[in-house]
């Protein structure tokens, strides 16, 4: 099965609201949810929302608002149920 990709933005207003601490964080929650097999995560480039903190990307929906602090919160109670929710029909 081919990976989801999830992206992060690396540009540079995202940048600079911290989103190499963001990175290592959410590597480590892909980690910990064993979704290492499901979502690949990669940079982007911006994703035009600079105004709404750092900004991720799956498939069509979007999740703003992301700081090195809420990180954690975010992924759980938003994406990985986006994540779980998307690839819910592979065995
Ligand atoms: S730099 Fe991240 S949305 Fe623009």
């Amino acid at each position: 099965m081919a990976k989801e990709n999830l992206f992060l933005c690396m540009g540079s207003a995202c940048h600079q609201m911290g989103v190499y601490d963001v990175l290592p964080k959410l590597q480590a929650l892909i980690k910990d949810h064993g979704l290492a097999d499901t979502i690949e995560l990669k940079g982007s480039f911006c994703l035009e929302t600079c105004s709404q903190g750092i900004v991720m990307k799956f498939q069509d929906q979007r999740f703003a608002k992301i700081s090195p602090q809420n990180v954690d919160t975010v992924f759980t109670e938003n994406i990985l149920p986006a994540v779980r929710a998307a690839t819910a029909h592979t065995p």
